[in-house]
């Protein structure tokens, strides 16, 4: 029962870290030293800058919406089309390369971060829903800009989904770094 308990208060929605026992690695080895590391490779800088590129589009989308309440503008709808459906796709297929080759890779090789993957997992299932979330509130706007109705309230409901959608976003991102790079560091593994 237990360790039902601590999923549920580990869950994307609700997690405000990761607990203390799951920060074993990443207390000896802090983010400023990363990047110095020996074992610090080409193909995780790779990868942390994908979670970059993912973290400057999700704000980008969000400015978008939020330049529009404040002034609507022609070019919103072509832009705000653009970047969600690269965001999308790309972070689609991240989470695939992760599911099936890095998470059955990297869960292996330390039993105590074992719990931490599956968090991981199941971030990746409630990002799903979120995903979906968001793709139907583009569209929505989407939708209203074309019909000429309804494109502010659209807008508005748009910007709630997208600021959630950061915070989900940031929470994962952050975490899936405390896990995976101390990993990397600690057992000389490779992301390739
Ligand atoms: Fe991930
Ligand atoms: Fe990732």
């Amino acid at each position: 029962m237990r360790y039902s308990c601590d999923m549920e208060t580990l869950d994307l929605d609700g997690r405000k870290g990761l607990p203390p026992h799951l920060r074993v690695l990443a207390q000896s080895y802090p983010r400023a030293t990363w990047q110095g590391h020996p074992n610090f490779n080409g193909l995780t800088a790779f990868w942390l800058e994908r979670h970059g590129m993912f973290r400057q589009v999700m704000d980008k989308v969000l400015d978008l919406t939020q330049s529009y309440l404040d002034d609507p503008r022609d070019r919103y709808a072509p832009e705000l089309s653009r970047y969600t459906g690269f965001f999308l796709n790309e972070l689609h297929g991240h989470h695939s390369i992760e599911d099936q080759h890095y998470f059955p890779q990297f869960s292996r090789l330390d039993a105590r971060l074992e719990q931490g993957f599956e968090i991981l997992d199941k971030d990746h299932h409630a990002l799903d829903a979120h995903i979906h979330a968001l793709a139907d509130a583009t569209n929505a706007v989407l939708t209203a800009i074309k019909a000429g109705q309804g494109a502010k309230s659209a807008a508005g409901r748009l910007e709630a989904t997208q600021v959630q959608f950061k915070k989900f976003l940031d929470r994962h991102l952050s975490d899936e770094e405390e896990i995976v790079v101390p990993l990397i560091l600690e057992y000389g593994a490779d992301l390739g």
